[in-house]
Formats: structure tokens, sequence, C-alpha cells
């Protein structure tokens, strides 16, 4: 049976690419390594974890002797690696650990690839999982980030992420290594931790808290549901060609305030809310430093070339969403309190 490492496969886009790749790949073992940092949570994995083609294995991307020894004493056939630090406003605050995780933990999974497949490179692959971030800015309407677009990172994170892209193409480059990458709009969807936009909106109209809306809430998103964002991953891992980008978007742009006023109408109606009470909540709080002002994406090549498309409409998905935080209170509990409240509470300082 071919072995599979998935890296950060207990935090919210890795849980889904592991479940897809376990239910529906039953040809594969897959490894999920993930150092359960605060945005890791095996809770994510439960309905898998007994899987017979499944197995966690804990440990940090930083370790780069433990890292060596994992993928020289397995032989992998693929590598998908998402383990991250992810969340822009942690970037701002605490940019070193950007570096270590992203760029050093990259180059550790290089370096082992490299050393592990040396002389035996066919049919292998290293899928390292990117962000839209590292282009940067848009401010025109009707321009879009496409594969070719100059990379521009504004923030400790994007910049983290863009370096690591440049790592794996780097490696492709000089020793030949497999490899294979893919810059994606913002994700949204279940088991999403509540310091990002809209899990966080959903987590403070359930308790009345108020809604921290950056600036004048006029910055634009692409939003796609992260199970889409999980097909097209396992579709560019099977079929996407070496040292090609491919670019995964929604094309599906919202303001946040127009997004947040959406969710708070949808929140009324399932809380039994009179309407406008959960928009009474809206807060303009200062901006975010050096706030990007808009993201968009063109997913044509992907569409063209590997036949992807996002297969939900966003009212549809954000419903989905909404249903699952509802029927998954403990879930949200959990994540933002006990051992995890110090870090779900450090980001407000940085507020
Ligand atoms: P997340 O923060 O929810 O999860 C990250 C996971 O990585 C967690 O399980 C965490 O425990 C693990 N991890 C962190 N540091 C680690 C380390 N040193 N060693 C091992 N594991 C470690 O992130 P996410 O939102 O699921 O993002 C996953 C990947 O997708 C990231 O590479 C991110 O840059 C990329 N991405 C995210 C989005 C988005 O909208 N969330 C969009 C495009 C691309
Ligand atoms: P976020 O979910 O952090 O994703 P990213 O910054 O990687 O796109 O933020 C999405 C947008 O929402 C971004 O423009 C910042 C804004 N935002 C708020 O207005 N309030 C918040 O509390 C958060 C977390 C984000």
């Amino acid at each position: 049976m071919k072995k599979i490492l998935i890296t950060g496969g207990a935090g919210f886009i890795g849980s889904h690419v592991v479940r897809r790749f376990v239910l529906h790949h039953p040809e594969y073992h897959i490894y999920n390594l993930d150092a359960l940092t605060y945005a890791g949570n095996l809770e994510n994995l439960r309905d898998v974890e007994n899987a017979p083609n499944y197995t966690f294995v804990k440990g940090d991307i930083v370790d780069a002797s433990f890292i060596d020894s994992l993928i020289s004493e397995n032989d992998f056939h693929g590598i998908i690696h998402l383990a991250a630090e992810s969340h822009v406003d942690r970037s701002i605050s605490d940019p070193m650990s950007f570096v270590m995780t992203n760029v050093v933990g990259t180059v550790n999974l290089l370096n082992a690839a490299k050393k592990a497949w040396a002389g035996d490179m066919a049919g292998r692959r290293f899928y390292h999982v990117s962000t839209d971030e590292v282009y940067g800015e848009l401010h025109d309407p009707g321009t879009f980030f496409l594969e070719t677009t100059k990379y521009d990172p504004r923030s400790p994170y994007s910049a983290s992420k863009a370096s690591s892209d440049h790592f794996v193409r780097a490696y492709h480059n000089t020793y030949k290594l497999p490899v294979v990458i893919s810059n994606c709009s913002n994700n949204y969807g279940p088991n999403h931790f509540p310091e990002k936009l809209i899990p966080l909106m959903i987590h403070n109209i359930l308790n009345n808290k108020p809604l921290p809306v950056y600036g004048k809430g006029e910055n634009i998103r692409d939003w796609l549901f992260v199970e889409d964002h999980a097909r097209a991953i396992d579709v560019i891992f099977h079929k996407g060609v070496n040292g090609d980008t491919y670019n995964i978007g929604g094309h599906n742009e919202w303001t946040n305030i127009d997004l947040v006023k959406l969710l708070c109408g949808l929140m009324d109606k399932k809380l039994g809310r009179a309407e406008g009470e959960s928009a009474a909540l809206i807060t303009y709080v200062t901006d975010r430093a050096g706030h990007d002002l808009r993201y968009a994406i063109d997913a044509t090549k992907l569409s063209e070339e590997l036949g992807w498309k996002p297969s939900l409409q966003f009212e549809e998905g954000l419903e989905r969403t909404v249903d699952w935080y509802l029927n998954n209170k403990e879930w949200l509990h959990n994540v933002t309190s006990g051992e995890y409240k110090g870090y779900y509470d450090s980001m407000y300082v940085n507020r």
C-alpha cells in the first residue's frame, strides 16, 4: 500500500484533506503529521481515526532530525504539506514563529524528501499547499491573481508563505524534486478555528459578543468552501504537472461588512432572533496593520487543464457552516476554553 504523508492534518483544511484521502483513497495509507498547536485538534478527525488506512503521528516540522528520520524510515510515495502558522494577526505580533514553521519547517521537509527520494524520484510528489496572499493585494475591480502574477507579499504571514513557495520551486529546479504548488483563496467551513473572520463572527453572534470589523469593512476576500479546496488538492496531487502552480478560488468576492451582515441575517433566522438583532453587535475596530485590500483568484488554469470547479454556492456553503457550528457547540466551547483559552484570548491583545 502506498504511504502518503499529510502535514497539518489536525488543522482546519488539513482535516478535510485527511478525511477525503482516507475515505476516497483506500489504496493509500495516510500518515497525518501534526504538532497539535492551538490550531490543531484531533476532534476534527474523530470519524476517521479508527480507519485501517490512517495513522496519526505527533511531531514538529521544525525538528529537522525528527523529520529526517520519519521520512527516511517510511517509504512515502507523496507528501502533502499543509502544516503552517496561518493567522495574519498572529504573524503581525509574532513573525518569528511564522519563519520557523512556514519557512524552516518547509525546508526541513524538502531536505528530508530530497535525501530519501534520491535516485528514486519517479512517481513521487511533494505537494506544497500555499495561499493567494503571496501575490499581494488587488485594487482594480476585474483584475485577478494569475499563476504568473508577480509575488508581492505584504504581511509576515504571506512573506513566510512566499518564501516557502520559492524554496519549493528552487528544490524542483536545483535537485529535480517532483513538486507541485497550489495557491488558494480564503476557505470557510466546519472545523475552522474561531480566530478567523467567519467562525469568529459565528462564535460571537452565538455568545452575544461584539463583532469586530476591521477598519470600514471594505476589504474584499474570495471565499471557497473547504471541501472544494480538499477536492482540488486531490485533483492536483494526482493530475498536476510537476513543477507547476495552480490557483484555486471560488469566484466569490465579498466585502467583509456585506459578509458579516449576511451571516447576521442567517443567524437571526437560525436562532429565532428578531431581524437586525445580531447585526446590532457589529463594532468597527482599529484596522489591521498593512491590511490587504482585495484578493481574487483566476482559477481558469485549474478548471481548463484539470477539470476542477467549485461545487457549492456561497449561501448554501455558509448555511452548512453555520449549521455545523450550531450542532457542534461543544467543539466551539472546547477550542475557546481550557488548555486553548490562553491562545484564544491572546489574539484579542493583538487588536
Ligand atoms: P490551521 O492553522 O487551521 O492548521 C494548521 C495545522 O498545522 C494545525 O493542525 C497545527 O497544529 C499544525 N502545525 C502548526 N505548526 C506546526 C509544526 N511546526 N509542525 C507540525 N504541525 C504544525 O491552518 P489552515 O487554515 O488549515 O491552513 C492549512 C494550510 O493551507 C496552510 O499552509 C495555509 O497557509 C494554507 N491556506 C489556508 C487558507 C485559509 O483560508 N485558511 C487559504 C489558502 C491556503
Ligand atoms: P481572516 O479570516 O483573518 O483571513 P485573511 O486575513 O487571511 O484574509 O480575515 C478575513 C478578512 O476579515 C480580512 O480582511 C480581515 C477581516 N477581519 C475582520 O474584519 N475582523 C476580524 O475579527 C477578523 C479575524 C478578520
